[in-house]
C-alpha cells in the first residue's frame, strides 16, 4: 500500500503583534491574568487589508519552498479554515488560482482548532488510494476579525491570533510516513464553542427585524471547554499510541494545538510526561485555530526538536466538539 509523508513546511503570521498590555489598554484585563491563565505573552492580529488567504499563500509558498517540490507537481489542495475570506466558496479555491494550478481539486475543511489533523488525515487517505501524489495542506485564520474586542468579548479576544502554516504531503515508499490518523467528534457541544452566524438557521442572517449581532461573533464557556480539552487530549494521543504499538517513551515530542499553556501542562500532568516533550509557542501566537499545529511544527523542525526517524504526536481539541492526532516517523 501507498504511504504519504511531510516533505516540507511553511508558516506565516502577520506583522502586527498585539502584546496583552495592548490589549489592557483598550479592555479590563491584564498582562497578570493572560499569562497566568493561557501562557499567552502576545499574538499576531490581522491588519483590515490581510485575509486568510494571504496568510495561506505566504504559508504555501514557504512550504513548497521548503519542500524542493515544483508547484505543478501539487494534485490536490486541502484548507482548514474556519475564518475563509467569503461565505463561499472556499480559501482552497483563492489558492489554486493565485498558485496557477489548473483545475486540480481544492476544498475547504471547517473542523475549527482539528481541522489541520481533519485535513491531513484526509491527504493521507487519497494518497493511500493512489488518487493524489502531492497535496497542499494548510490551515489558516484570520480569525480576530470576527471576534468582540471590547471588555464584553475577553475571555476570547485575549486568546486568538491570527496565522497560517502549510505541509506538502507526499506519497512515499520511505520508511519515514504519516502512521495513523484519529478523528472524532462530539456534536452535542456544538453550542459550547460557536460562532452562530452568518447562517441559515432562523434569525442567523441580517434581518432588519430579527438581526442579533451578539450572535455575529465567537461565544465560548470556558471551563467546559477546557475541561473536556484535558480529557480528549490524552485519549487521542494513547488512541494513536495503541494503534501503532508504541508506549509514550518511544515519542520524541506532542505537539498539541496551541488552545491554553495550562491545557498543555494538564495534559502533560495526566499522561505522566515532562513538559520538555510537549511543544509550546503559544506565549507568541495564541490560538491560532486550524494554524496552531502546522505553524509549531514547522517551527520544532527549525528548531532541531525534530529530526529523521523521531515518533512525533500531533494532537488538537476544538469546537465541534472536535478531536483527533496524528502519529507520525518523521
Ligand atoms: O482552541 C480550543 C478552544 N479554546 C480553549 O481551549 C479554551 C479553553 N478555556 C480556557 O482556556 C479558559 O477557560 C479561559 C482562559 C478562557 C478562562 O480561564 P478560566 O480560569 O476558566 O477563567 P473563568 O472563565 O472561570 O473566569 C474567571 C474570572 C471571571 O470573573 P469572575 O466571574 O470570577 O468575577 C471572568 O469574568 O476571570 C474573568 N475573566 C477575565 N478577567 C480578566 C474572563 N476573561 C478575562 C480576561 N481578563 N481576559
Amino acid at each position: 500500500m501507498n504511504s504519504s509523508k511531510i516533505i516540507g513546511m511553511g508558516f506565516y503570521v502577520p506583522d502586527n503583534v498585539i502584546t496583552n498590555e495592548d490589549l489592557s489598554q483598550k479592555i479590563d484585563t491584564s498582562d497578570e491574568w493572560i499569562q497566568t491563565r493561557s501562557g499567552i505573552k502576545e499574538r499576531r492580529w490581522a491588519s483590515e487589508e490581510i485575509t486568510t488567504f494571504d496568510l495561506a499563500h505566504k504559508a504555501s509558498l514557504n512550504a513548497i519552498s521548503n519542500a524542493g517540490i515544483d508547484p505543478q507537481d501539487i494534485d490536490m489542495i486541502i484548507v482548514g479554515t474556519l475564518s475563509s475570506d467569503y461565505f463561499f466558496p472556499g480559501v482552497s479555491a483563492q489558492l489554486q488560482e493565485s498558485l496557477n494550478l489548473n483545475t486540480i481539486g481544492a476544498f475547504d475543511i471547517k473542523a475549527a482548532c482539528s481541522a489541520f489533523i481533519y485535513s491531513l488525515s484526509i491527504a493521507d487517505q487519497f494518497i493511500k488510494t493512489g488518487m493524489a501524489k502531492n497535496i497542499l495542506v494548510v490551515g489558516a485564520e484570520a480569525q480576530t476579525k470576527l471576534i468582540d474586542k471590547s471588555t464584553k468579548g475577553r475571555d476570547i479576544a485575549v486568546l486568538f491570533g491570527d496565522g497560517a502554516g502549510a505541509a506538502i504531503i507526499q506519497k512515499t515508499n520511505d520508511k519515514s510516513f504519516i502512521l495513523s490518523t484519529h478523528l472524532h467528534c462530539e456534536g452535542k457541544n456544538i453550542k459550547n464553542l460557536w460562532m452562530e452566524a452568518p447562517g441559515t438557521s432562523p434569525g442567523s442572517w441580517f434581518e432588519n427585524n430579527n438581526f442579533v449581532p451578539e450572535r455575529f461573533t465567537p461565544a465560548m464557556n470556558g471551563r467546559e471547554v477546557f475541561k473536556n480539552a484535558v480529557k480528549r487530549f490524552p485519549e487521542v494521543i494513547n488512541e494513536a499510541l495503541v494503534y501503532n504499538k508504541l508506549s509514550i517513551k518511544d515519542i520524541k515530542l506532542i505537539i498539541p494545538h496551541q488552545a491554553n499553556f495550562r491545557i498543555s501542562q494538564a495534559v502533560a500532568n495526566r499522561m505522566n510526561v515532562d513538559m520538555n516533550i510537549v511543544y509550546s509557542n503559544i506565549h507568541k501566537y495564541g490560538n491560532t485555530t486550524a494554524a496552531s499545529i502546522p505553524i509549531a511544527l514547522t517551527e520544532a523542525i527549525e528548531e532541531g526538536r525534530i529530526i529523521k526517524g523521531d515518533h512525533i504526536i500531533l494532537a488538537a481539541f476544538g469546537a465541534g466538539y472536535t478531536w483527533a492526532s496524528a502519529a507520525i516517523k518523521w
